[in-house]
């Protein structure tokens, strides 16, 4: 997959985009990232990129053309069929988004800036606005990293040693058990005895139902979703049974 970037800030992305697993992929030719700087599709003296807003207000607005420039350079040449525009006011990022994006052989993301971008830009070359949750940062750089890591981890060859990615969190809908590594006491706390007995079958099960007591203690609302057995649904129907209601929201789950 190749996934172009389009940026004012390309030099501190780049040093992110060299290490760990995102760096490894890249060097084996496992997933292709190139940055460009957004004032490369600029013709002015001053290189600008934004300008006032019409009918006042603060700050600056982001330019549309250089964005419009880039699209219009660098689709032809990665065939990208959908442009991403990280925004707040875009579709909440889920790991279903993050499939149905890792399914295309190019992306094209946007990076903007300042109190926003010309609506033009997004109306002419925009395909998806995407969110990264109920939360405002300053520009959309953070925002494209975080989608371009979770998408570039669901290509083949991505992940390489690493467990595969559709035995972790959210593949399955649920949160992760818990890990441990050595010594296997650490402060008073001792790693739980069926880890360390070498049961593969009993490993397994303790796993799965540490997934689903921590989906149930904190997310809830993912249990509706999740894939669940007749163990599984057992096994939360005891846990609902144990504990006294904490609240009144209690009584609204409902994962069976
Ligand atoms: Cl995509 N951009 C910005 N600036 N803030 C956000 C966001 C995106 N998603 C959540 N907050």
């Amino acid at each position: 997959m190749r996934i172009d970037i389009v940026t004012i800030f390309p030099e501190p992305l780049a040093a992110m985009l060299e290490y760990s697993i995102i760096g490894r992929a890249r060097q084996k030719g496992a997933l292709t990232v190139e940055l460009h700087d957004l004032r490369r599709w600029t013709s002015d003296r001053h290189h600008s990129v934004d300008d006032y807003p019409y009918g006042g207000g603060p700050g600056m607005v982001m330019k549309a053309e250089p964005f419009v420039l880039a699209v219009e350079e660098l689709q032809p040449q990665s065939g990208a069929r959908r442009v991403i525009f990280p925004t707040p006011q875009g579709k909440v990022l889920t790991q279903e988004l993050v499939e149905d994006l890792a399914a295309e052989e190019a992306l094209i993301i946007l990076c903007g800036h300042y109190e926003g971008v010309d609506e033009r830009a997004r109306r002419l070359v925009v395909t998806d606005e995407v969110s990264i949750g109920d939360y405002v940062v300053t520009g959309g750089e953070l925002p494209a990293l975080v989608i371009m890591d979770a998408v570039a981890r669901l290509q083949p060859e991505v992940l390489g040693s690493v467990a595969s990615a559709d035995s972790e969190s959210f593949s399955e809908g649920l949160l992760e058990h818990p890990q441990y590594t050595r010594p296997r006491s650490f402060r008073g706390l001792d790693v739980p005895e069926v880890l360390v007995g070498g049961h593969h079958e009993e490993i397994r099960k303790w796993q799965r139902r540490e997934c689903l007591r921590r989906t149930w203690q904190r997310r809830p609302d993912l249990l509706r979703k999740a894939a669940l057995d007749d163990d599984d649904l057992a096994f939360l129907r005891e846990l609902e049974a144990q504990s006294a209601p904490l609240d009144d929201t209690v009584g609204e789950r409902n994962w069976s």
